[in-house]
């Protein structure tokens, strides 16, 4: 059993973590609910994940999330992990329960989604076909997601396709590997449009995608939010298609976190967006 603070912890695990947002969107929430507490970050080397993790419950933190390198190697170090997670591959909230184990959550996907939803009302992921582009971590988040909550065909496309067929194996059938070089093509018919790249990120080349067979009508989102409007989402607005950028995501996947550990289910306001759009 592990006594819990009335002071209340949580925070990242990752290397590096200093860029994250994190701390601004649960910080924000905790004093906006009046709840007695702090996010933190805790900037943990490989090596010394093992022992990290062994001192979650031990301090009485209410739990983590976990950002890169150390999304998949966590897995061990869990007293259980959700299935979603172990879908898609990584874990990326951990909580520490009332009897001091550790759950691992994958919360991305859920909350890209949720961050369309709040865009499009009348879209859902079985509204029609989509479009991912990328097989990365994030990608596999989406898609394990996304086939989770009724998608029926989706469309992935990515420049080294082996990632793009590991996927389509470890999601099942709904996922079809479409070439890079026809991702174009792909778009017939979409509801949605997923950008999963890091094409079109500050930094980063550019995203070259035709938009010509895009329905009008179709949803397009962008993971990136550095910057807030990517080339693709400029595009896709002024074709008139709605759009939707990557601070969706953070912000979503943040609420049922901020949830299981400090025991309210927390608003995305106005002034967390400013909050958020302030630290760029
Ligand atoms: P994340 O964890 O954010 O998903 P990642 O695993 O590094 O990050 O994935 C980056 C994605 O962007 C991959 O799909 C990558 O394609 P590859 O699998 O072929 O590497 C894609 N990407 C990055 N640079 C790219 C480029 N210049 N052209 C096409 N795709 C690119």
């Amino acid at each position: 059993m592990t006594e819990q603070a009335s002071f209340a912890i949580a925070g990242l695990l990752g290397w590096p973590v200093a860029h994250s947002r994190s701390p601004v969107i649960h910080n924000h929430w905790l004093a906006h609910y009046g709840i007695p507490g702090r996010y933190v970050l805790f900037g943990v080397p490989p090596e010394k994940l093992e022992a990290a993790v062994r001192g979650i419950a031990v301090l009485g933190l209410r739990g983590c999330n976990v950002t890169t390198p150390h999304k998949q190697t966590i897995f061990p170090l869990l007293d259980r992990v959700d299935d979603l997670a172990k879908r898609i591959g990584a874990v990326n909230t951990v909580v520490v329960e009332k009897d001091g184990t550790l759950t691992g959550f994958n919360n991305d996907g859920n909350g890209f989604i949720q961050s369309l939803r709040d865009a499009d009302r009348e879209w859902r992921p079985d509204s029609g076909p989509i479009v991912v582009l990328g097989a990365g971590g994030a990608s596999r988040a989406v898609i394990a997601s996304l086939a989770a909550q009724g998608a029926k065909e989706i469309r992935v496309a990515n420049r080294t396709r082996d990632k793009a067929d590991g996927i389509a194996a470890a999601v099942g059938g709904v996922v079809q590997v479409v070439p890079w070089e026809q991702r174009g093509d792909a778009l017939e018919g979409v509801a949605l449009l997923a950008n999963a790249t890091s094409l079109g990120a500050a930094g980063k080349p550019a995203l070259e995608i035709a938009l010509d067979r895009l329905p009008k009508k179709a949803l397009v989102g962008d993971l990136i939010y550095v910057p807030p409007e990517t080339a693709l989402l400029a595009a896709a607005r002024r074709r008139g298609n709605i759009t939707v950028n990557g601070l969706g995501l953070l912000l979503n996947q943040a609420r049922p976190a901020f949830n299981a550990w400090f025991g309210v289910m927390p608003e995305i306001t106005a002034e967390l967006r400013q909050a958020i759009a302030a630290t760029f």
